[in-house]
């Protein structure tokens, strides 16, 4: 057999086939791709109908530019595209498609009609398409812009169907779709019903509104986070650690209002939620980032969900600031907080109302001003708001644990133990960090030592012990004789701390070298030092918890990623005893 026999150009059809299982892989990929091009083609109402029928039937329909009957069959064909004309405008990309790759892809794998009219024509088209091929194209009345409908997906390649999970995981996948869509897209309204349930946001809805509505019950327990860098601005919720989960799914990242996923981002959450949650449970978030469309690579993913940042170590450190600002320094911003106008909008049942303010905005981005919702009637964090901790009135103790407090409209509920081990903390880190504090000697040395693989971090652990303020002397090759620590930690059980790190070094004999980490020692430390849980405590021993809290790096969750406090409004109260 010669070469020519062997390696052969493939039909069309095989091509589009191949090409659909990159982009098309379930209903939802089908679903984002005709909601981008529904939202490129610059409407300003867009309108997803999910039919029941597994795999679904999907139609699309937006209002904007509209097709003529040639224009649709252009469109079916690959590498056809009214987005970008030349190799520089992928560096600029200013709209999600820019492929000409979704419209022949999915109709390969699928049966497609298309019904659209544009401006200026009287009557529209409708084309109808099977498995790749045009099998009519006629007139149609129509509205000015496009309906897409996709049904029997997959239907003539039954094999990819069987990769599909169930009906409900699928139509989850829809739902997310349609949000990771909706919500950074201001401007343009969107539905989407699945016969069951409809969603919907407003035109004049800010991202951050739709975010917060997104979050439903959530949201009580979400902080406003603002930070700008040199090619960076980002802005959106960050999650309390009341909201930790075991995935990815409570994510949300978008770049110039698309949804992206970034190893160097979901490593700057990591590392602005350490010591604050634990290390297997992911946040709650929603960032917005703005920057120059020649600042991220969005073609290095064929369904486009990752990009390649440019300047990706500025926006480490500026989602790391952001969040870990918003965390922290909750009540002192709040202070700064400019005066709240409120603005008309639909009520959603279980959906807080809001208000918004127009925050100042950075000179780097003079041009963009986003409303800023705030926290007046947003039945949320009241309290962190309005004053901090301090602002709250203990009522009392309960259960040996927990002190009850009353803020604005809202009763916040405080777990003594966590919050004293999260004071702890934070005094052993600004210690730590060289902010001063007094060291205490104490009444009786301890002596301590350090076994099998514990050995290699002798030299760590030394200077460990040194910056966090213990006064000790060393015998032998590994054995401490440890006389005094930092005065704040009291009545410190040195023994239970030692044997919790000697353990842990054990465990991790097998591993490189270097696994000393500070912060978890501290914390150790902190859950080995704290008294108050189960101590009762008198109203003044309350509120100099409180104040404490205020003072607090990240007053949010213990050591372990536990909540320090819960809050439950009076709105929230009200819905409990049916009181309307
Ligand atoms: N809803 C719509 N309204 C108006 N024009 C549309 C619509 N959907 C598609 N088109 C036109 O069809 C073209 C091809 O769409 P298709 O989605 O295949 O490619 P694309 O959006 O250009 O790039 P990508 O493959 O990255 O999505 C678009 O460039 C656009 O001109
Ligand atoms: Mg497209």
């Amino acid at each position: 057999m010669s070469v020519q026999d062997r390696i052969r150009l493939l039909p069309d059809g095989v091509v589009n086939q191949i090409a659909a299982g990159e982009v098309v892989t379930r209903p939802a990929s089908v679903l984002k791709e005709l909601l981008e091009n529904a939202v490129d083609a610059g409407g300003t109402f867009v309108e997803a109908q999910v039919s029941e029928a597994f795999p679904f039937t999907l139609r699309v329909s937006d209002d904007g530019s509209g097709m003529t009957a040639e224009e649709v069959r252009k469109a079916l064909q690959r590498h056809t595209t009214s987005k970008i004309a030349a190799a520089e405008d992928l560096q600029r990309l200013a709209t999600f498609g820019f492929r000409g790759e979704a419209l022949p892809s999915i109709a390969a794998v699928s049966r497609m009609r298309i019904v659209s009219r544009p401006e200026g024509e009287e009557t529209g088209a409708e084309v109808l398409a099977r498995a790749g091929e045009i099998l009519s194209v006629r007139e149609a009345g129509a509205p000015r812009g496009t309906t897409v409908e996709v049904s029997d997906l997959f239907g003539n390649v039954p094999a990819r169907r069987k990769f599909l999970k169930s009906p409900r995981t699928e139509m989850a996948h829809l739902w997310e779709v349609f949000h990771a869509i909706a919500i950074p897209c201001e401007g343009v309204s969107f539905r989407m019903t699945d016969g069951r349930t409809d969603s919907s946001c407003e035109r004049g809805e800010s991202r951050l509104d739709r975010a917060l509505r997104h979050a439903g019950q959530d949201a009580k327990y979400l902080v406003p986070l603002e930070q700008t860098s040199a090619f960076f601005r980002v802005t959106g919720w960050a999650g309390l650690p009341h909201l930790s989960r075991f995935g990815s799914s409570g994510l949300h990242f978008f770049v110039n209002g698309r949804d992206f996923r970034d190893r160097g981002v979901f490593a700057a959450v990591r590392e602005a939620y350490r010591g604050i949650l634990a290390p297997d449970r992911q946040p709650v978030l929603y960032l917005f980032l703005t920057c120059d469309p020649a600042e991220v690579d969005v073609n290095v993913h064929p369904s486009k969900t990752e990009v390649r940042f440019r300047y990706g170590k500025d926006l480490f450190e500026l989602v790391r600031h952001a969040i870990g600002e918003a965390l922290g320094e909750i009540a002192p911003k709040a202070a700064s907080l400019p005066v709240a106008v409120e603005v008309g909008r639909r009520d959603m049942p279980g959906i807080p109302k809001l208000s918004e303010v127009m925050p100042l905005l950075p000179e780097a981005f003079p041009g963009e001003r986003e409303p800023h919702p705030s926290i007046p009637g947003f039945e949320s964090q009241g309290f962190l708001e309005r004053g901090g901790f301090a602002s709250l009135k203990p009522v009392g103790q309960i259960l040996g644990t927990y002190i009850v407090c009353e803020g604005a409209g809202e009763m916040v509920i405080v777990d003594q133990h966590a919050a004293d081990e999260r004071i702890v903390f934070s005094r052993l880190k600004d210690f730590y960090l060289g902010k001063g504090a007094s060291v205490q000697r104490w009444l009786v040395p301890q002596v301590v030592s350090l076994q099998g693989g514990g050995k290699r971090e002798r030299s760590t652990i030394e200077q460990f012990l040194d910056q966090a303020g213990f006064l000790y002397e060393t015998f032998g090759e590994d054995t401490f004789k440890i006389t005094g620590g930092p005065a704040i930690l009291g009545h410190f059980d040195l023994q239970g701390w030692w044997k919790d790190l000697c353990d842990f070094l054990l465990s991790q004999e097998a591993a490189p070298k270097g696994i000393f980490d500070v912060d978890r020692e501290l914390w150790r430390i902190a859950c080995h030092a704290s008294l108050r849980g189960g101590t009762l405590l008198e109203k003044e021993g309350m509120r100099a918890l409180l104040q404490e809290l205020d003072r607090a790096v990240a007053s949010h969750s213990c050591p372990h990623g536990r909540p320090v406090w819960v809050t439950l409004s009076s709105a929230e109260m009200g819905r409990m005893f049916h009181r309307s």
